[in-house]
This record gives structure tokens, sequence and C-alpha cells, in this order.
């Protein structure tokens, strides 16, 4: 394994992330107080540490990293675009991964934060304390976008999933984001005192510090956006991210090893139904899930039921949709 490589793909926790260099002085951020990792696994721990990725998958990850750029993932349904998110959070010790699921409603400003007005108009009205001096961060939450640009000392992991779902705006918006490495809040910035502590996406607890009414990033996150190529992307949105595309399993060999990887034992005496899913690919698409769920399933299936249990369960997502 090359030793540039911090991520290896080999699904053991290691503290490789201290050597990653500091960035090219164009990705350079400065803010701060810098807050510690935070505590926690990466979420999803069966798939992080059974997830096999592609040499490719590997160096562009690195690449990422190092660049301090976002990486655009793009494949085919169930190639292990969301995935590879959580196994490098695994790998590297980065934390929970802070999951944004796009919809074609999704706006910039749902990752970044959210303001809640009413609820504190409430409390305000219910005898809270007089609403110059209230404590105005009990009602901002960050959103993933938003908390993985705090200021932490290493980068955080933030999976902006299935982002060519979204509106036509976003991907540029987000590019200005990922640009400047930081936001204002400007129901903050525009207040006396601009401070305050404000919830995170990480879930109840979770509170740290907004200064002047500003976030900015120290470690650039780790930003994982997932595409099932349903849109082109804009020239300068590409050009600012780290490509990678997920195919397949090339082979046979490879999509045993995966299913040993997800059910050990459970994988014996699965080579025919491999096989099967192998050949049904070449005609139409299938995710390597169906042949993790017809691989458990034909366990503990009859035996004369098998194969017609299979194919239920391997239908083409797309292509011929006869089940032969
Ligand atoms: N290379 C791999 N190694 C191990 N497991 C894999 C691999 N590729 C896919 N899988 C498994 O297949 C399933 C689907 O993966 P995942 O949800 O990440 O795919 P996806 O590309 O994000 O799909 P979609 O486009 O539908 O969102 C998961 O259970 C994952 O663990
Ligand atoms: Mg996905």
């Amino acid at each position: 394994m090359p030793d540039w490589l911090l991520y290896t793909g080999g699904r053991r926790r290691h503290d490789g992330i201290d050597r990653l260099p500091p960035p090219p002085p164009w990705r350079a951020f400065d803010g701060g107080p810098l807050l510690p990792p935070p505590s926690g696994g990466s979420g999803n721990t069966h798939q992080a540490t059974t997830y096999r990725p592609s040499d490719d998958a590997v160096q562009q990850v690195n690449a990422a990293l190092y660049l301090r750029r976002p990486l655009l993932v793009t494949g085919p349904p169930g190639t292990g675009k969301s995935t590879l998110a959580y196994a490098v959070a695994h790998e590297l010790g980065l934390g929970p991964v802070l999951h944004w699921p796009i919809t074609s409603r999704t706006t910039l400003r749902d990752g970044l934060y959210q303001y809640d007005p009413l609820t504190r108009l409430y409390a305000a009205r219910d005898g809270g304390a007089p609403a110059s001096d209230e404590d105005i961060g009990r009602f901002i939450r960050l959103g993933p976008l938003g908390t993985a640009l705090l200021p932490y000392a290493r980068p955080r992991v933030l999976l902006v999933d299935e982002i060519d779902k979204s509106d036509i705006d976003l991907p540029n918006d987000l590019l200005t984001v990922f640009e400047k490495g930081e936001y204002e809040i400007p129901e903050l910035a525009r207040r006396a005192d601009p401070s305050a502590d404000v919830m995170t996406a990480d879930g109840p607890g979770g509170r740290v510090t907004v200064t002047a009414g500003t976030v900015r990033c120290n470690a650039f996150p780790l930003v994982v956006m997932t595409s099932n190529g349903e849109r082109e992307f804009p020239p300068a949105f590409l050009r600012r991210c780290v490509t990678v595309e997920l195919r397949q399993p090339a082979d046979e060999a490879e999509l045993s090893a995966i299913v040993r990887e997800h059910l050990g034992d459970l994988a014996d005496r699965s080579d025919d139904l491999v096989r099967r899913f192998f050949e049904r690919s070449a005609s139409g698409t299938l995710a390597t899930d169906q042949l993790l769920n017809a691989v458990y399933l034909c366990r503990h299936a009859d035996a004369d039921d098998r194969e017609a249990l299979a194919d239920r369960i391997m239908r083409r997502l797309t292509g011929p949709m006869d089940d032969d």
C-alpha cells in the first residue's frame, strides 16, 4: 500500500489522519477556537466495517483529503456510494457521519442551520427572559453542513446524499460555501452581542459557541456527495470537486468477497447465486445488496425454492423485466 494513502480501505481503525499534511495554501482555513473531535463511531457500523472499496475510490478519497476538496461519487444504485462515507469515517476515526439527504426541495439554508423564531416567541410569552438578552442559541440548530464547517481540529465527514435530486441552484450555492469554508448566521450577526451557544446536528447536548455570527472551518471536512447520474453538473462545479465513479464488482471473485465480508459463514455455498447474479446483471442493473439479500434468504429457505426465490429478489432494476 503506497505510503501517501491515509485511507487505505483496510476496514481497521488507525490514526493515519494524523499524517495529513497542511493544506495547499489556497485551501487553508483559519477558523477557531478549535473544537475537539466529536466522540462516537461513524454510525452504520456494519456497513462501515464490511465495505471493500475499489483502488480508484481509495485513491480519490485520499486526493479529496489532501486537496481539501469535496468528493463527487457517481455510479449505479447499490455500488456503495453512500457507504463509502461511513467506511472512511470509521477507518480514520473521524466521528459520526453528518448525513444530509437531498431532495428537490432542499435549500442551502436547510444544510447550514435552522432558526426557530416561533418557539422563541412562545418562550418569551410564557415568562422567559426579555427578548434582548435571552439565550437565542437555544433556537438555532446547525444542520449537517453547518456542523461540518465548525472549526474542528480534524475533518468531519459530511455525506451530501443524492445531490443529483436537488433543485438546479443547490450545487452552485454549495460551491460558494465550500470555496469560503464559512457562512454567516444573520440572525446572530445583526445582534448587539453576536455570540451564542447554538445546537449542532450531532444530537441532543451538542452545543458550540458561535462568535461574531459567523462559522469558519479549520480542518476542511471530507464532503462526500453522491449522485446516481440523474443530472449533469456545471463545469464550474466539477472543477472544484475530486470525482470518482463506482462500478459494479468486476468479477465473481470480487462479488464473493463482498458477500463473505457481510455474511461470514452464511456465505458458504453461495457460489451459484453469485454466478446467477453476475449473469443477470449482464443484461440490466442489479445492486449488490440484492445479492446479499438473496444469499441470506436462501440460507433459510428450502432447497427446492432456492432458485425461484433468488430470482424474485434479484430482479433487474433496469433492462428486461422478465424473470427468466
Ligand atoms: N464494495 C462493496 N463492499 C461491501 N459492500 C458493498 C459494496 N458495494 C455495495 N455494498 C453494499 O451494498 C449496499 C448498498 O450500498 P449503498 O447504499 O452505499 O449504495 P449506493 O451506491 O449509495 O446506492 P443508491 O444509489 O441506491 O443510494 C450496502 O449494504 C453496502 O454495504
Ligand atoms: Mg446511496
